[in-house]
């Protein structure tokens, strides 16, 4: 057991003068030379295993405990002493930065909603005040229900590939949000007051004009509506939404699924008159696609385009802004 003693001894030795020189490391470059002086390759401990291989079996043993205890002892000194040079390093550095408390503070940035949803939160709100049920329906949607429930004849050139995206033979990205009206009424018993909203898609792309666009289409089915109830709706709700007095007009107009039909105009500041929505007392082929008696019911409906509203209401003249996600335009509206 000579050799035990003889590392047992060295070590021990060692170890002192190891804690003795740690205390005088000043930075990290010190303590890296340390690390290699007592650890490192050329290190005693490093010349103790390498001995190891000569000894027998038990010696090995005990050796080797007591090699490791000095190699975990060092490393624990060199762990500590870390955090403490690490330590101070910040400690000096908060010193010596100087903190400009006249500096302005760091700003975060906010999310929004988009100026289209506000928009049909706002109208959905004026209608949900005055009882309409607000619903929703499938953009990818059954030429059932987007043409033929709502009299739209075969050859109506709404249907073509140069106006509609087809996905397939009986489905198309929904032209309008009047395709939620059959669908309503195959559902729901009378009396119905109902609002959809939602995405609708066009081939067209110019100023006024995307493929995809917004529009909410409104619903009512109950015992005696007339074109006056309509009226007063539809002239109430642009007072509402537009926050001033400006003049409507309604022009007779022509969509198959109603009878009779109108478009309604606004004036704008510059005397034109814009089309807004169509409207019209739902036509009795539709109330009969849905087995409804036209004469004891009667229904009139309206599809308002949303984005002719929102660029109305904050005076933007290609529809496209409202699409290109220009965050210097969208912050506008915040
Ligand atoms: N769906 C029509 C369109 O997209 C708008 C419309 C007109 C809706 C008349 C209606 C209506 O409900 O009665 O142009």
């Amino acid at each position: 057991m000579k050799i035990k003693k003889e590392i047992y001894l060295s070590l021990k030795k060692i170890f002192t003068s190891a804690e003795r020189e740690i205390q005088e490391v000043n930075n990290i470059t010190e303590l890296n030379n340390f690390q290699s002086k007592y650890l490192g390759k050329n290190s005693i401990i490093s010349f103790y295993f390498n001995k190891l291989i000569q000894l027998n079996i038990s010696e090995r043993k005990e050796c080797s405990i007591i090699l490791n205890d000095f190699k975990k002892n060092i490393k624990n000194k060199i762990n500590n002493k870390k955090i403490k040079l690490q330590k101070s390093i910040w400690k000096n550095k908060k010193n010596k930065s100087f903190f400009d408390v006249s500096l302005p503070g760091r700003k975060f940035e906010r999310g929004s909603l988009h100026p289209i949803t506000m928009i049909i939160n706002k109208i959905k709100n004026i209608f949900n005040h005055l009882g309409f049920l607000t619903y929703y329906g499938p953009e990818l949607e059954n030429i059932y229900y987007n043409f033929d429930s709502l009299n739209i004849p075969k050859h109506h050139p709404s249907r073509s590939i140069n106006d509609t995206f087809w996905f397939n033979s009986n489905h198309i990205l929904r032209t309008q949000t009047s395709s939620m009206q059959v669908r309503i009424l195959e559902k729901y018993s009378y009396p119905i007051r109902a609002i959809f909203p939602g995405k609708v898609y066009r081939r067209d792309y110019d100023h006024t004009h995307t493929p995809m666009f917004h529009q909410i289409e409104g619903l009512i089915v109950d015992k005696a509506i007339s074109f006056a109830n309509l009226k007063w709706i539809l002239e109430n709700f642009i007072f509402q939404i537009l926050k001033k007095n400006v003049k409507v007009r309604f022009r007779s107009s022509y969509f198959p699924f109603t009878c009779p039909s109108a478009e309604m105009d606004i004036q704008d500041k510059n005397g034109n008159w814009l089309e807004i929505l169509g409207c019209g007392m739902v036509h009795p082929n539709v109330l009969k696609n849905c087995n409804i008696n036209h004469n004891i019911y009667s229904a009139c409906a309206f599809g308002i385009g949303i984005e002719r509203i929102a660029m109305l209401k904050y005076s933007v003249s290609d529809i496209r802004c409202f699409f290109e996600n220009d965050i210097r335009f969208l912050k506008q509206f915040v």
